[in-house]
C-alpha cells in the first residue's frame, strides 16, 4: 500500500472513530484520541489510553507522561513525526482508571487497523495493557512486564516479519525516579530499528473486530 493510500485509510479510521460509541467512554470524553504520526512509519508505539491532558486536546501523551515519552524518543534521535503513535482505547477512561474489558474489546478492532494499514516494523509497547492485548494478538506467552522490558520478540512468521517490543510505561517515571534509567536503557534498544529497510507486508488474517472497522 501506497503512503498516500495509508494516509487516506487513517483519515478514514479517525473519521469512524470520532463518532464512535461502542463502549459508554463516549459519554464522557470531551475528544478522542485516535492515534497520529507517520502512517508508514517503521516503529509503532502503542500506550494504554488517553488521560485528561489528552482527552482535552485529542491528541496522544501530551500531558507528564508525554514529557517523558518525548525525553525517549529523543534519546534515541527519533522525532514523533518519524513514528505512528496511539493507544490501546481511544477515549479516556473517567479519572484515568485502568481499562476495563470490554471497552478494550470494543476498541481493539479500530487498533488492529492502524497496526494492518501502518506495517510497522516494530511494536514497542507501552505498559501492560498494550504489551497484553499484542502479546496476545501475535501469539507471544503472556508474561509480566518486568520480565520482558526492553527484550525484542520477533513474531511467528505467519503474522508477517514483526518485531515487538515491551517497555514500561513513560508514567511510571513521573513516579518512580528510579524506573526513569530503566527504561531510558531499555529504549536504547530503538536504535537498532531507526533506517533500517522496511520489511515485506504482513500476511495475518483480519480479526472479527477488525472487520467491523473495515475502511
Ligand atoms: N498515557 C497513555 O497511555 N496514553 C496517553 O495518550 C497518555 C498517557
Amino acid at each position: 500500500m501506497s503512503s498516500e493510500e495509508k494516509k487516506l485509510k487513517i483519515e478514514k479510521l479517525r473519521e469512524k472513530i470520532s463518532i464512535c460509541k461502542r463502549c459508554s467512554l463516549f459519554e464522557t470524553r470531551t475528544n478522542v484520541v485516535p492515534g497520529e504520526g507517520d502512517c508508514d512509519a517503521d516503529i509503532m508505539f502503542i500506550g494504554e489510553a488517553p488521560g485528561r491532558n489528552e482527552d482535552l486536546k485529542g491528541k496522544p501523551f501530551v500531558g507528564r507522561a508525554g514529557d517523558v515519552f518525548d525525553k525517549l524518543l529523543d534519546s534515541v534521535g527519533l522525532t514523533r513525526e518519524q513514528i505512528y503513535l496511539c493507544n490501546i482505547l481511544k477515549c479516556r477512561p473517567p479519572g484515568n482508571r485502568n481499562p476495563l474489558s470490554n471497552e478494550i474489546k470494543s476498541c481493539v478492532g479500530s487498533l488492529d487497523v492502524q497496526i494492518k494499514v501502518v506495517d510497522p516494523k516494530v511494536i514497542g509497547t507501552l505498559g501492560n495493557f498494550a504489551t497484553t492485548y499484542i502479546f496476545e494478538k501475535f501469539g507471544i506467552p503472556s508474561a509480566k512486564i518486568s520480565a520482558v522490558a526492553g527484550k525484542v520478540f520477533d513474531v511467528d512468521p505467519s503474522f508477517g516479519q514483526i518485531k515487538i517490543v515491551p517497555l514500561f510505561h513513560p508514567a511510571v517515571a513521573t513516579y518512580n525516579v528510579h524506573k526513569t534509567d530503566q527504561l531510558i536503557n531499555d529504549f536504547q534498544i530503538f536504535n537498532k530499528f531507526i533506517g533500517s529497510k522496511k520489511r515485506s507486508v504482513a500476511k495475518n488474517e483480519d480479526t472479527s473486530s477488525q472487520m467491523e472497522w473495515a475502511l
